[in-house]
């Protein structure tokens, strides 16, 4: 994979599937804008890692549930990088509540920072693109949930479900200028926001006797195929999802 010249914000960068998706891209020699809300450690921590190999990262503190958040990572991969050619919208929260349990605090926040800051990120990424007068793509990161029901995670699957339609309607949007919008939809992933099932034996067990490939996925399984739909070789895909799931959605319950 080379994505040697091309300048890349990964929202939620610093973590789970996110930190993975910056290892991968930065192998492949792509310059890194590493977003975070959170744990300033770690995102120093891998800018550190990845110049320690070579590569080209920063870490910039900003919430992309804002729109000023998400105009300062375009401005920080403008200044820095001299341009963008990629956007992730990696950044996610579960919180899991049945429909007769949900709140309006819950259901606001997960869609705030799964959806709201996927909306206006591929808006203010596809801007900069046309600005630029390039080609550019931009990732979203969402779930098998954006297609299968999840029983007790409702604001979760209302968001992810969201995503799907926002990389459909969006990419037919953008199609015709040569920015394409592809959505990436993980299984079970070993992450923190699955700590829960994979610290309890029997619950991990159940979860990847569910899928096909009988395990859940390291987080660079998935980080990989983002860089794939990043580089030149997917230029054809647009509009779409992309699932990456070991098999999950057609092999038993999820968890
Ligand atoms: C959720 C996990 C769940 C997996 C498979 C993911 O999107 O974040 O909690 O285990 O889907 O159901």
């Amino acid at each position: 994979m080379d994505l040697n010249g091309k300048s890349v914000v990964v929202t939620g960068g610093n973590s789970g599937i996110g930190m993975a998706i910056v290892r991968a891209i930065a192998a492949a020699g792509a310059a890194v804008v590493i977003d975070y809300i959170a744990h300033p450690e770690d995102a120093a921590e891998l800018v550190k890692e990845i110049t320690a190999d070579g590569g080209r990262a920063i870490g910039v503190e900003a919430d992309v549930t804002t729109t000023e958040g998400i105009d300062k990572l375009i401005g920080s991969a403008v200044d820095e990088f001299g341009r963008l050619d990629a956007y992730v919208n990696n950044a996610g929260i579960e919180k899991r509540h049945s429909l007769l349990e949900l709140d309006e605090e819950v259901l606001d926040e997960v869609v705030a920072i799964n959806l709201k800051s996927a909306v206006f990120g591929t808006q203010q990424a596809a801007k900069q693109f046309l600005r630029q007068g390039s080609p550019g793509v931009v990732v979203n990161m969402s779930s098998v949930h954006e297609d299968w029901p999840m029983p007790g995670n409702l604001a979760y699957c209302v968001s992810k479900g969201g995503m799907r339609m926002l990389t459909r309607t969006a990419g037919v949007e953008l199609g015709p200028q040569q920015i394409r919008v592809v959505g990436v939809a993980p299984g079970a992933v070993d992450t923190p926001i699955n700590e829960q099932t994979m610290t309890d034996d029997s619950l991990r067990q159940k979860l990847e006797n569910s899928i096909p490939l009988r395990h859940v996925a390291d987080p660079a399984e998935i980080g990989e195929v983002v860089a794939f739909v990043i580089s030149d070789q997917a230029r054809y895909l647009t509009a779409t999802t992309v699932f990456v799931d070991g098999g999950i959605m057609h092999g038993g319950g999820g968890l």
